[in-house]
């Protein structure tokens, strides 16, 4: 098994060519718009304390092994575990898990693609508003001058309504990340992500600062780091922990993926705690950015997934410099969407050049082409296939739409699924020595890990793929 696996001849060109690669899969709509929406649905403190919780005692751990089995895999996803599975002599059928994942990604960018082109488009709303403003001669005013909030909240459904847009723009999108991937690992991946991270917490940082000084952050504060217990339902610590999953790109074999294209060096388990306290830090400052502005202009925090669409647009309309920084916001969420909808592309490409011998261009190609056709589904479930409910037929999704569905059954199912075998294999199956020697841990971290993967994330990631699949184990 091992001699037919072909290591990759791609890497990083650095260790903070690496972070910033991973930083940026991790860091993406979960955490700008899946994170506040949820924290903001599930009554703040509670969840984000939870939330926390899950990111380092779960999300940790998984974060190590993943990258472990890349790093000592040196090749795609299922090649590299089969190569772990061998040199511990495990079963090679591990490496379905590594399908698995491949296939998830494949799912995941289809529809992320569709959601980061709503993004796409409103950065295009609101450019062409900046533009108004500086050429009226006022850059500062608030964003949407004369609108009504009823027109604000118009523009959503509008977009919702119109096919050919949602079609342009997810264009647009895939096209990017597709260009990105094709170009390769260090001119590519690497490239993207040594611009557009900087350029992120840039952005990230001023966006605070405004919303600090502009908005009310000491209710912002207070709604997202004091708990109500009472609000901890066991959905709710379902979601968080499905979140932290997400949110750490984990479960997918992304980091499997990245993870391969380390060539030397050890110390693993630092770097992962960075990409760990990175993705969580971008989550909480998010937190903090978008919830000053909804309550400086007494909005609802609980708005959903609109939060970000018709609830921030209008509050940026009441606040000065609003048609400025509305525009910038836009732009910080697209930049976080490619540096990850590129991790995601990159798994099922790299199983096409490692496991079927394509060329990158071809692999990447037939992959992001695959992923922009299944797209189209999605974005035609907010008009003409509206009705449409792909597992109508399973009552957890029987009334769900095909984004939603494609959304529900990769984050409910695929990747509980491939955390709790990642879990296993790390906990039961690899090899000590060979976990010891790649990961360079001391023993006493090395032990803590070990338990942790071996117990408390298996367990913890069966009772989510459960309470998920069936919540009325939870009594609902
Ligand atoms: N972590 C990314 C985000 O927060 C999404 C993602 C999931 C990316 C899985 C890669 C793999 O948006």
């Amino acid at each position: 098994m091992v001699a037919t696996t072909t290591s990759t001849s791609e890497g990083w060109s650095s260790r903070s060519a690496f972070i910033l690669a991973a930083v940026g899969a991790a860091v993406g709509l979960g955490n700008i718009w899946r994170f506040p929406t949820l924290a903001g649905e599930s009554g703040g403190g509670a969840f984000v304390i939870f939330y926390i919780a899950c990111v380092f005692l779960l999300g940790l751990p998984l974060v190590l092994s993943e990258v472990f089995i890349g790093k000592a895999g040196q090749t795609d996803a299922v090649g590299s575990i089969r190569r772990v599975a061998a040199q511990s002599k495990a079963s090679p059928s591990w490496a379905i898990f590594g399908g698995v994942g491949a296939l998830a990604a494949f799912l995941i960018v289809s529809f992320y693609s569709v959601v980061a082109g709503w993004v796409l488009y409103y950065a295009g709303i609101m450019g062409g508003d900046l533009v108004q403003a500086i050429l009226a001669g006022d850059p500062f005013r608030g964003a949407l001058a004369g609108e009504s909030q009823d027109q604000i909240q118009q523009r959503l459904s509008d977009m919702f309504a119109s096919p050919g847009l949602l079609l342009g723009v997810h264009f647009v999108f895939m096209g990017l990340t597709l260009y990105i991937v094709a170009r390769g690992v260090s001119s590519g991946i690497e490239k993207a992500a040594t611009y557009l991270m900087p350029m992120f917490f840039v952005l990230l940082v001023g966006l605070v600062l405004y919303g600090a000084i502009e908005g009310d952050i000491g209710q912002a504060a207070a709604f997202l780091f004091t708990p109500d217990w009472s609000k901890l339902t066991p959905q709710v610590m379902n979601s968080a922990l499905g979140q932290a999953l997400f949110s750490l790109s984990l479960g997918v074999a992304g980091l499997i993926t990245y993870g391969s294209y380390i060539k030397e060096g050890s110390g693993l388990g630092p770097t992962s705690a960075l990409i760990a306290v990175a993705d969580t830090c971008v989550a909480l400052l998010a937190g903090l950015m978008i919830f000053p502005i909804v309550f400086a202009v007494g909005l609802d925090p609980a708005a959903g997934p609109t939060l970000v669409f018709q609830t921030l647009p209008f509050a940026f309309q009441t606040m000065p410099g609003g048609a400025l920084f509305g525009f910038l916001f836009f732009v910080l969420i697209l930049v976080a969407a490619v540096t990850s909808s590129i991790s995601l592309l990159e798994v099922p490409t790299a199983w096409g050049i490692g496991e079927r011998g394509w060329s990158r261009p071809k692999s990447a190609l037939i992959f992001g082409g695959g992923a922009f056709l299944m797209g189209i589904a999605c974005l035609l479930g907010y008009n003409v296939w509206a009705d449409v409910r792909p597992l109508g037929f399973w009552s957890l999704f029987a009334d769900t739409d095909i984004l939603d569905t494609v959304d529900g059954f990769t984050g409910k199912v695929m990747l509980p699924v491939g955390a709790l075998l990642t879990s296993i294999f790390i906990g039961w199956k690899a090899d000590k020595n060979l976990l010891l020697t790649t990961t360079g841990l001391s023993p006493l971290a090395f032990g803590i890990w070990r338990f942790l993967i071996a117990w408390l994330c298996p367990l913890a990631v069966a009772i989510i793929l459960a309470t998920g699949l069936f919540p009325s184990i939870l009594g609902t």
